[in-house]
C-alpha cells in the first residue's frame, strides 16, 4: 500500500501521472463521476482549514464518494484516544485517510497501525497536495516544467519545502529567497539537492532577493504558520522586503504570481498583485481539487492507470 506523507517517496514518473490524471479530471469530470463510488474517505484536521477541507469533501462528492470530516475536538489523535487506534478504527470503515495535523510524527505514527492510505494534507515540515496543486497550475502555462524557475519568497516553511521537492524531481529550477533565520529546513534542502542531482533540476536557497534572475513564477506564503504563535507586527520589520508586490513584479519580470492562501493582504502580499493580471492564486485553489481526486484515485484505486 502506498501513502504520501512527502512528495519525496514519489518518483518524476509517479508525480507526472498525477498531474496528468487531475488535468484529465479537471476537464473531463463526468467520465469520473462513480469513480470513488462505495468508497468512503476520512478527513482528519488537527488545524483549521478552507481549501483543504471543501476540496476535499466536494471533489470525493464529485467522484461519487463519501467523506466523514472531523474536527479538531474528534479527530484530537493522542487525547481521546492514541494515534494507533485512530488508525487502527478508521482502517476498518475507511478507504482512505486524509490527514492534517501538527508534527509530521504523527503520520508516519499513523501509517504503522493504517490499512489504508494515509494522506498528508499538511504538517509541520510538508504540504505534498498543495505543492501537486502549484505545479499543476503552473504546467498550465508551462509546457516544459524545465524551463521553469519558481522562486519562492518569504517564511521557509511547509509550503517551501514542499515546493523544492516537487521541483527536484521534476527537473525544474526552484529558489527559495528567506531572511536569515527563517530558511527551509536544512535537511529537507539536501534532500531536495539529492533529488535534483538525479532529475536536472537546480534548487538554492538564499536570502538575497537581487541575486534572482529569470523568474517565471513568483510564489509567497504566510510569514507566520499555523501553530507558531509569534504576531504578525513582530517579524513584519524582517519580511516586508520580500512582500510580493507590483515593484517586485516588475523588478523581476514574473509572469506568473502563486500563494497557497489564506493571505495577508498587504503583508506578505498586496491585494494589487493578488487580485491583478499575473495571479493564478484561484486556479491554484481550484486545482487542489483536481489533484487531490488524482492522488485519491491513484492510491484506492490502484488500477487507474
Ligand atoms: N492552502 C491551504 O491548505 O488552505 P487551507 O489551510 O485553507 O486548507
Ligand atoms: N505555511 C502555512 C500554510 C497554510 C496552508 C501554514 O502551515 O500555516
Amino acid at each position: 500500500m502506498q501513502h504520501l506523507l512527502s512528495l519525496k517517496d514519489y518518483s518524476k514518473q509517479q508525480i507526472e501521472q498525477i498531474l496528468s490524471l487531475a488535468k484529465d479530471l479537471k476537464a473531463n469530470p463526468a467520465k469520473y463521476a462513480d469513480a470513488l463510488k462505495g468508497k468512503s474517505v476520512v478527513t482528519l484536521f488537527e488545524k483549521p482549514s478552507l481549501r483543504t477541507r471543501v476540496t476535499f469533501d466536494i471533489g470525493i462528492n464529485r467522484l461519487g464518494g463519501h467523506a466523514v470530516y472531523l474536527d479538531s475536538q474528534n479527530g484530537a489523535m493522542g487525547s481521546r484516544e492514541t494515534v494507533q487506534d485512530f488508525a487502527a478504527n478508521l482502517s476498518r470503515w475507511s478507504d482512505a485517510i486524509v490527514a492534517r495535523v501538527y508534527e509530521h510524527q504523527t503520520l508516519v505514527e499513523m501509517t504503522k497501525y493504517a490499512q489504508v492510505p494515509v494522506i498528508n494534507s499538511l504538517c509541520n515540515l510538508y504540504h505534498p497536495c498543495q505543492a501537486l496543486a502549484d505545479f499543476m497550475t503552473i504546467a498550465e502555462h508551462h509546457e516544459d516544467l524545465s524551463k521553469m524557475h519558481l522562486v519562492y519568497v518569504g517564511d521557509g516553511n511547509n509550503v517551501t519545502n514542499s515546493l523544492l521537492l516537487a521541483g527536484a524531481i521534476l527537473g525544474s529550477t526552484v529558489t527559495a529567497v528567506c531572511p536569515r533565520g527563517h530558511n527551509v529546513d536544512a535537511q529537507i534542502l539536501k534532500e531536495a539537492e539529492a533529488l535534483a542531482a538525479v532529475s536536472g533540476a537546480r534548487v538554492r536557497v538564499t536570502d538575497n532577493l537581487d541575486e534572482v534572475e529569470g523568474i517565471d513564477v513568483l510564489y509567497t506564503d504566510t510569514w507566520v504558520s499555523m501553530g507558531d504563535e509569534t504576531p504578525l507586527e513582530q517579524v513584519k520589520e524582517i519580511f516586508m522586503p520580500y512582500q510580493i508586490n507590483q515593484a517586485m513584479l516588475d523588478k523581476t519580470g514574473a509572469k506568473q504570481v502563486l500563494h497557497c492562501q489564506p493571505a495577508h493582504r498587504e503583508w506578505e502580499i498586496t491585494s494589487e498583485v493578488m487580485d491583478g493580471p499575473a495571479s493564478f492564486i484561484l486556479d491554484q485553489a481550484e486545482n487542489r481539487m483536481h489533484v487531490q481526486n488524482a492522488v485519491l484515485l491513484t492510491l484506492i484505486n490502484r488500477d487507474i492507470h
